[in-house]
């Protein structure tokens, strides 16, 4: 006889198994370039970009219904469709495989696809979850059940503990052995020379960024601030894996590059790749630029998977201390069932680099009239002096800080340092044009804008006519796919980056919820 939770099991195991071998679903990175009636009625007329129900990769009901509510709250024809479209997208195309460990039949496991490319990032799954947040409930029953989002992010943060317990440098990875997936083979990373080593068949990309590690914690306490399943926690690998995070994260604080007699320290991590892009390589023989010790954590790349110029990344440093804070908050109450300790170590942790981030990170300008000196938050610094003024589209961003909770919008020191990122003439990387002006970065490169950094500047903004001008950019520059690509030339819309990337679409559609009690008079407008 079997259990309910056997029952539960096979049956999800058939739906998957049916789904991988659903011949007449068409690719999506194919299906996401063409165009699909019926088109909306705006003067857009945007494509619907859904897949067909059966050839979803998970269904939510209350998704569905949240989706179906909204008609009523978004006016514009082309914006709700937009919203349609992006809202989904994780759900509808990027859950590769759901099951549970070999070894553990009770841990759930969800392997997320970026879209365009077949791996899991660190970075990506958090945030592709991150925007269900408004529909996830615990669910009674901690087994996978098909319609469960609190399932999907526990199967998320088990195989992240995984990963990182293996690869704690690494940010990209390979589908869980149970999944019977073959490994995608990553051509990019055929030349690369990479300490510590790592196992391709579990690893798809190695570059060390200090943003993945905060995504863990951050896709834990979003997890546990929801449901308040403290439980979870005690029953897996999520512990031991945050101590290795903690100590990735310290290795790559406590030493700079020199020692005190002036020798040249080992490095924790060294990185180097054959490539015509110096953004993807290290220098120096793969450490990176020097380093001082400063109580900042360095990260040898960025969220764009670029390399950083100076290793001490300010907003990844804001991040990870936003999260270490949060998780502590999980570790604290598992109580006795935590290594003693742990809680205020995370704590202490915090503080201390909070206080780095205002001695280090904050910098002197002059103002833009030149008449006086004000202090901004630098991009990156390196403990010598050297701060590299600019702001990457990218989450964590400098723009982003209110974004992830590590300051209000009203901060003065962040307020001057918005005014320069959205500045042409202050960020290196602030793309003008007569179709869209937004943050870019050097990923795509100069002359692309980011939608997600319009997305950004929408969800860290109180001015209507600031979020109603980038809400109009970007319902523009879909090039009447309705989706919102990685970058868009910011003179040609018809120019742009990235047809899936599932991250980017969810993020529009979490906006247009924030909006829906921040500003739902926004919503009522028109855009035509
Ligand atoms: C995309 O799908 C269309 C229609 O099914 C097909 O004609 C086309 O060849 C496909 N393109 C690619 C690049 O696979
Ligand atoms: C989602 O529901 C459709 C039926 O509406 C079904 O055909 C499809 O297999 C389901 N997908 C999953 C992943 O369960
Ligand atoms: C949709 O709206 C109905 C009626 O207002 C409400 O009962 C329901 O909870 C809403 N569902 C979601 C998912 O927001
Ligand atoms: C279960 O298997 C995974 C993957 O092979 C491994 O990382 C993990 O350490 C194992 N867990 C236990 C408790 O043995
Ligand atoms: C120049 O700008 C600074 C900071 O924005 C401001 O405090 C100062 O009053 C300005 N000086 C003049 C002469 O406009
Ligand atoms: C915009 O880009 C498209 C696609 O590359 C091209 O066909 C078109 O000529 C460009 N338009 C202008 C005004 O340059």
């Amino acid at each position: 006889m079997k259990t309910l939770a056997q029952l539960l099991l096979a049956s999800l195991g058939a739906g998957v198994a049916s789904a991988e071998t659903k011949a007449f679903c068409p690719d999506y990175l194919n299906y996401s370039q063409v165009t699909h009636e019926p088109l909306s009625t705006g003067k857009y007329a945007l494509s619907y970009q859904r897949p067909i129900p059966a050839c979803r990769t998970f269904n939510s009901s209350t998704v569905e219904a949240l989706i179906a509510n909204m008609s009523s709250v978004v006016a514009d024809p082309d914006l709700y469709r937009l919203f349609e479209n992006t809202f989904p997208n994780t759900l509808d195309t990027a859950i590769r495989w759901r099951g549970h460990a070999a070894n553990n039949s009770a841990e759930e496991l969800a392997f997320i696809i970026t879209g365009d490319i077949n791996a899991m990032w660190l970075r990506d799954s958090a945030n592709q979850l991150q925007s269900y947040l408004p529909v996830l409930e615990s669910d009674p029953v901690q087994i996978q059940q098909p319609e469960s989002i609190a399932s999907l992010f526990r199967g998320v943060i088990n195989l992240q503990a995984r990963y990182l317990l293996t690869s704690p440098f690494c940010n990209s990875f390979q589908p869980p052995p149970e999944s019977g997936i073959q490994p995608a083979v990553n051509t990019d990373a055929a030349s690369d020379a990479v300490t510590p080593a790592y196992d391709p068949r579990a690893v798809f990309e190695c570059k060390y960024e200090l943003d993945s590690l905060a995504a863990f914690l951050q896709v834990s306490t979003q997890y546990y601030e929801t449901t308040h399943d403290a439980a979870f926690f005690a029953k897996f690998q999520w512990l031991p894996a945050v101590q290795a995070v903690l100590a990735t994260a310290r290795a790559m604080a406590d030493a700079g590059t020199y020692g005190a007699d002036g020798r040249v320290l080992p490095s924790p991590y060294t990185f180097t790749r054959q490539t015509s892009r110096t953004t993807e390589t290290l220098a120096n023989d793969g450490l990176g630029s020097p380093v001082r010790v400063t109580g900042l954590v360095r990260s040898a790349f960025r969220p764009s998977d670029d390399s950083t110029l100076f290793q001490f990344l300010v907003p990844a440093n804001m991040m990870f201390a936003r999260y270490l804070a949060g998780a502590a908050g999980i570790v604290a109450k598992l109580g006795s069932q935590a290594p003693p300790g742990l809680a205020d170590e995370m704590n202490a942790f915090e503080r201390a680099l909070s206080a780095a981030i205002a001695k280090h990170g904050v910098v002197p300008v002059v103002s833009a009239n030149g008449s006086s000196v004000e202090t901004v938050y630098a991009y990156e610094v390196d403990g010598y002096g050297s701060a590299n003024l600019m702001d990457d589209a990218n989450v964590p961003s400098l723009l982003a800080a209110p974004f992830f909770g590590y300051l209000a919008n009203t901060d003065a020191v962040y307020q001057r340092t918005r005014a320069r990122i959205l500045s042409a003439d202050a960020n290196p990387y602030f793309m003008k044009g007569s179709a869209i002006s937004a943050v870019g970065g050097p990923h795509v490169g100069p002359g692309m804008a980011w939608p997600m950094a319009s997305i950004v500047r929408i969800l860290t903004s109180d001015d209507d006519g600031e979020i109603v001008a980038q809400l109009k950019e970007i319902l523009a520059t879909t090039d009447g796919l309705g989706l919102i690509h990685e970058s868009v030339n910011s003179n040609n819309a018809s120019q742009w980056t990235r047809p899936w990337f599932s991250w980017a679409n969810g993020l529009f559609g979490q906006m247009i919820l924030d909006l829906r009690f921040r500003k739902p008079e926004i919503l009522k407008q028109s855009f035509q």
